[in-house]
């Protein structure tokens, strides 16, 4: 990886800062790595209508599709001061369609780095292929 686990973990905490979670108070950031050693990151952004939230790891995808990126080798996420945050399901299947080998790292900064692929994360992934 062309930036350490932690250095990850750090820029998803950073962006985590900038969460808009009026409603769960639950602020989660995510930092993306491509392949060609470019950082995105993004944070939870919710809605009165709770439904249209997105999560952080979306918007970091999301940002970095719509910068012309396509290919990914990890994702951190950093949510909350839980020791450890996974991606839920509907962004395991987002993070599918454009990284299926990607790897996912979560913690604190400075705490214990919890690292799995995104295939264990989401075994017999759906797709057209
Ligand atoms: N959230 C994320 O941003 N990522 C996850 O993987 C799980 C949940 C957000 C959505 C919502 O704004 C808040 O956390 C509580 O569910």
């Amino acid at each position: 990886m062309a930036c350490n686990p932690e250095d990850l973990i750090a820029m998803a905490a950073g962006a985590k800062e900038k969460a808009y979670a009026p409603y769960s108070r639950f602020q989660v950031g995510a930092a993306l790595l491509t392949a060609g050693g470019k950082v995105y990151t993004g944070c939870n952004i919710e809605n009165a209508s709770y439904s249209l939230t997105i999560c952080a790891e979306r918007v970091a995808l999301f940002q970095a599709v719509a910068a012309s990126e396509r290919e990914f080798v990890a994702l951190a996420v950093v949510g909350g001061d839980l020791t450890a945050c996974f991606p839920c399901g509907a962004c395991r299947q987002v993070l599918a369609e454009f990284a299926p080998e990607l790897e996912i790292i979560t913690g604190q900064p400075g705490g214990t780095v919890h690292r799995r692929s995104l295939k264990e994360l989401l075994p017999d992934t759906f797709t057209l292929k």
